[in-house]
């Protein structure tokens, strides 16, 4: 069979670049098959757009085999391309042969109604051929090309970090270890589990970040960027988090603080508009869909300027504020979802960047400044989601640097020797920040959990396809 032939029916809904009266071979899913005496009417989605093509049949009596062509069946349907008669598409297809070619019965879940984004999750190995998750993954793709195009176009180099990783980039002990030792038969010394017999003779994890090994490049080559799986073993069953998600983490040469978050914003506000501009189906879905705002909120944030405040500041407007928290407003104590959202959502109803935080709460590799006190770290949050951007100024000095690692506990000097080298053989100040693929998208969207934006998410006790 030459499946070759196919005509996608983005190429004739979408781009409209197929003739009327051509002779076209159509290859998909079934959404809906309604047969009567002198018409049947099938509607076929083939992945290539949120949108069906119509397949009118008239003579049902000659096609026996729609009988068999129910919700979910693969097809090939053959025709001429004409003007729909009906209403709600320009175009059909007067089909001449119907094929069945993988045929699918009234179990199949996905029949024609609204299912809950809870059942969907139970079968995400099924949901991509909903409108939803079509619309979701053709976004991700989308959104992965601009965000490469961003950053080639600004001529950032693509850096490749490794996955498994010897060291813990935050500190925060949540990492998913890698081994190949037997577990029933763990190689033990002095009464301690014997790394030296593991696969790479040291402990291993799936890493949580690639921004270390992105400094060493950076420092080298300019301006890098890393778009991979992130992996943290988090045990926190909330709608932001996901035990593997997608990091985009640019990091500058030759860049302070101030330029790092001018980067940030300007980022984000391209990936906005890109999502506006190259996206439009999608948007149009989610607007529709899922948050009637979706368009409108792009565009006043792309027409905004984020609010910069420091940590001390965003504290001090947090205890003026007469909310009332769950959690405690201290200064040096961390700021929880609740606060993130206040500041963006109510006090500034816009991206708000907080910077200078106590280093005390933030990771080892942050630039320590002048009042000894606070780190050059900045975190961007938005309404709707809090933090996205996580990002810093990075500790440039060599000796500043040995103490921040000594105080954290993070690992011995030895072994992030190769860290410190940079600082040794020609230091150079520099700077970068995380983004959080997912939660971008949520913004982007109005989806409200982290396991309906990404295809097969990984969260605690769920990684099932
Ligand atoms: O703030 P984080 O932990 O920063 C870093 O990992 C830095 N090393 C980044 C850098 O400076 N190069 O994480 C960055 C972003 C967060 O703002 C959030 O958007 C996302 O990663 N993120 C998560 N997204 C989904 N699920 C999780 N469990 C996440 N943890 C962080």
């Amino acid at each position: 069979m030459d499946y070759k032939i196919r005509t996608k029916v983005k190429s004739i809904v979408v781009d409209e670049e197929v003739p009327l009266g051509a002779e076209i071979t159509i290859l998909g899913m079934v959404r809906t098959i309604r047969s009567g005496k002198d018409v049947a009417f099938i509607e076929i989605n083939d992945g290539s757009t949120i949108k069906n093509i119509q397949a009118v049949i008239s003579q049902p009596d000659k096609f026996p085999i729609l009988e068999e062509i129910l919700t979910g069946a693969s097809v090939r349907v053959k025709g001429e391309l004409v003007v729909s008669e009906g209403k709600g598409q320009k175009f059909e297809i007067a089909a001449v042969s119907v094929d069945l070619i993988g045929a699918a019965d009234a179990t199949y879940p996905l029949q024609k109604k609204r299912h809950s984004f809870e059942f969907l999750r139970e079968i995400a190995h099924l949901r991509p051929r909903t409108n939803t998750f079509g619309a979701m993954n053709r976004l991700r793709s989308k959104l992965s090309f601009g965000i490469h195009k961003y950053f080639q176009e600004r001529g950032f180099c693509y850096a490749h970090t490794p996955i498994i990783s010897t060291s813990d980039c935050e500190g925060a002990g949540e990492l998913f270890r890698v081994t190949s030792l037997d577990l029933k038969n763990i190689p033990l010394k002095d009464g301690a589990i014997d790394w030296n017999e593991d696969f790479f003779g040291t402990q291993a994890y799936l890493t949580v970040s690639g921004q270390l090994e992105g400094e060493l490049l950076a420092t080298a080559l300019g301006d890098i960027y890393t778009f991979g799986p992130t992996f943290r073993a988090e045990n926190s069953n909330t709608s932001r988090h996901a035990s593997e998600f997608w990091m985009i983490e640019p990091e500058m040469a030759w860049a302070e603080l101030e330029d790092n978050m001018d980067l940030a914003e300007d980022f984000l506000k391209n990936l906005f508009k890109y999502a506006l501009n190259d996206c439009p189906e999608e948007m149009e879905f989610f607007g529709t869909w899922i948050d009637k705002t979706a368009r409108e909120k792009l565009e006043k944030v792309i027409n905004s300027t984020f609010e910069r405040i420091t940590y001390t500041e965003a504290i001090e407007i947090l205890k003026a504020s007469n909310e009332k928290f769950e959690f405690p407003v201290e200064w040096g104590l961390d700021m929880q979802s609740e606060h993130e959202r206040y500041l963006t959502e109510k006090k500034f109803g816009k991206p708000v960047i907080v910077y200078d935080y106590p280093s005390k709460i933030k990771a080892f590799y942050m630039r320590v400044s002048d009042d000894g006190k606070t780190v050059r770290a900045m975190d961007v949050l938005v309404p709707g989601v809090g933090e996205i951007i996580g990002g810093s100024q990075r500790e440039e000095r060599h000796d500043v640097l040995v103490e921040r690692i000594k105080a954290s506990g993070v690992g011995n000097i030895e072994d992030m020797q190769w860290y410190l080298d940079i600082r040794k053989y020609g230091t150079v100040p520099h700077s970068g920040f995380g983004l959080g693929f997912e939660r971008v998208i949520m913004y982007i969207t109005g989806m409200a959990n982290i396991r309906d934006v990404l295809p097969f998410p990984r969260v605690p006790r769920w990684a099932k396809f």
